[in-house]
């Protein structure tokens, strides 16, 4: 896929992975389209990277799924049309399963499930009338096995894999692509703002993270894999661990409940 005058409309822009996808993509003659819930952090990102790109800002709250089909329509008035949805924006958790709250467990299935996939199906609405598009959603390694710390984060990545290979069986057909991209440990500040049990922020970078590859390397993986239109791809040195429980699963179940996750 080439992306030259592509309009690609990126969640979770303002730090990390989005943000080096910003960075990577601000190279190219694009519209690019910059959403998250911090407009100060948005306009910084965009200030950064004034190069060839031309970048608007469209603060958004994946949680208040209410005011996302506006967004939508918002986002399709900046450059008259999307092209690429990136849906990266989310919350990570740092809590055992039996400690976190009903109502934390739930804002992490808004923010990043049903945040994620409202603002898809709008998006998708719009393609749909065009007959082509591309929604690439960045989800985890965790969308494909469950960790300790991570059960509801799990379930949000898992719902993702289960609703896009849904939605690609109906759509692809109809000219609109699906990629998903399962991540390891990338380098990011995810596991500082992660939510504990009773919802406050867990305050400091893992271990894990700061060993994990850098968000531009992601960045250019993710970029690869949609312009190369793949279905699903995984990244990070993680990887592997999803082929241990495809076709190793006894022994999977036995190493996760040890293995480190912070
Ligand atoms: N880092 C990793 O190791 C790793 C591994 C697997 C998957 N991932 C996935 O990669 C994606 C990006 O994470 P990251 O590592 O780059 O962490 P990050 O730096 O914390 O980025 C998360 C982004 O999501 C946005 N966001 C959070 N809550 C939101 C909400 N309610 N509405 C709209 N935007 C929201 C944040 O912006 P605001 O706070 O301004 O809203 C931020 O831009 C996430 O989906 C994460 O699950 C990361």
């Amino acid at each position: 896929m080439k992306l030259k005058n592509k309009t690609i409309w990126i969640t979770g822009a303002s730090s990390g992975i989005g943000e080096a996808l910003v960075k990577l993509l601000a190279q190219e003659e694009v519209n690019l389209i910059i959403s998250a819930r911090r407009a100060s952090e948005l306009e910084r990102v965009k200030s950064e990277n004034e190069r060839k790109a031309k970048i608007e800002i469209l603060p958004l709250d994946l949680e208040k799924c209410e005011e996302l089909k506006a967004k939508a329509d918002h986002a399709l008035k900046l450059f008259g049309q999307i092209d690429i949805l990136i849906n990266n924006g989310g919350v990570s958790q740092r809590s055992m399963a039996m400690d976190s709250q009903l109502e934390i467990d739930r804002k992490i299935m808004d923010i990043n499930f049903l945040g994620t996939i409202t603002l898809t199906k709008a998006v998708v609405a719009l393609m749909l009338e065009r007959g082509n598009g591309m929604v690439a959603t960045v989800t985890s390694v965790t969308g494909k096995f469950g960790t300790p710390w991570r059960s509801s984060y799990a379930a949000s990545k898992h719902a993702l894999h289960g609703f896009f290979d849904s939605m690609r069986a109906e759509l692809e057909d109809k000219g609109v692509k699906f990629t998903l991209l399962a991540l390891g440990f990338i380098g990011t500040k995810l596991s500082q703002v992660a939510l504990k049990g009773d919802g406050s922020p867990n305050g400091t970078v893992d271990e894990t993270h700061k060993k994990g590859i850098s968000p531009d390397v992601c960045a250019r993986k993710i970029l690869k894999a949609i312009q190369k239109e793949k279905r699903e791809v995984y990244i990070g040195k993680e990887a592997y661990a999803v082929y241990v429980k495809r076709f190793f699963p006894g022994i999977f179940a036995r190493l996760i409940k040890t293995a480190k996750v912070r």
